[in-house]
């Protein structure tokens, strides 16, 4: 039932463009052909996001999209879990693109040390017990490179203005959204695309409010029936 009603809600901000954020795919955005090809994994396995409520698809292609169209070199990811966006990054860019993806470290030596949200606290508790990720044994592995800390305290200096595409789908609180995009920023340059995950889903969430706030600087869009949301960094 609170599933039902949280979905029912996102739905309604998005078919009526109430999410606070201009509404727009990637591709109205992006400079791109007339068609795209895209890679989908992790069928045989469940399709992770391939879900009873459509918004996840919308998300991972759209994500898939960005990838193809700005076929970034160098990709950062904060939030790993088992590497299903991570997967996807690797492959739907060219051979030698590189992923790096910031988790946790799974012994749970390292405490947060921002707040964190309910849901955070389980999916930081899913991470800890899974011991594969999906893209192990593919023929993608070798351009992902795990990466383990807290994003909060992660030393992102050897990465500053090298990353083309910047994903951000760690903690959800808006201490760490925050916190997370600041750092972001200062990873990519110019033309770099960064996206969020979970912008304008109900309940505890920090992404909406922060996004909506950093939306006054920066110009930030929302997939419509999805939850990302992006930006091209600005010259
Ligand atoms: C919603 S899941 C990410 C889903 C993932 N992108 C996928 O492909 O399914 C959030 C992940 O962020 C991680 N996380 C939470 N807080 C973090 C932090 N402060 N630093 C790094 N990773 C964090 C969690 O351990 C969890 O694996």
């Amino acid at each position: 039932m609170i599933g039902y009603i949280n979905e029912s809600l996102f739905l309604y901000k998005t078919l009526n463009s109430k999410r606070g954020i201009l509404q727009k795919n990637v591709f109205e955005v992006l400079h791109t052909e007339n068609t795209a090809s895209i890679k989908l994994g992790n069928l045989k396995f469940g399709g992770n996001w391939f879900l009873s409520s459509a918004s996840y698809a919308v998300d991972i292609v759209s994500l898939c999209l960005i990838c193809q169209i700005i076929k970034p070199n160098h990709i950062f990811e904060i939030g790993t879990l088992t590497g299903y966006t991570s997967f996807h990054f690797a492959l739907n860019t060219p051979p030698d693109t590189r992923v790096y993806a910031l988790d946790l470290p799974k012994d749970k030596s390292v405490e947060p040390i921002l707040k964190t949200t309910i849901t955070d606290d389980a999916h930081i508790k899913a991470s800890g017990k899974s011991a594969e990720y999906c893209f192990e044994g593919t023929v993608v592995e070798a351009k992902i490179q795990l990466l383990f800390g807290d994003s909060g305290n992660f030393d992102f200096s050897p990465f500053y203005n090298m990353i083309d595409f910047f994903f951000i789908d760690g903690s959800h609180s808006y201490d760490y959204v925050r916190s997370d995009t600041l750092n972001a920023i200062k990873c990519c340059h110019p033309g770099s695309v960064i996206a969020w995950h979970d912008f304008g889903r109900v309940g505890v969430n920090g992404v909406t409010k922060w996004l909506r706030e950093l939306s006054k600087e920066y110009e930030i869009f929302s997939v419509p029936g999805s939850s990302i949301a992006f930006m091209v960094i600005p010259d």
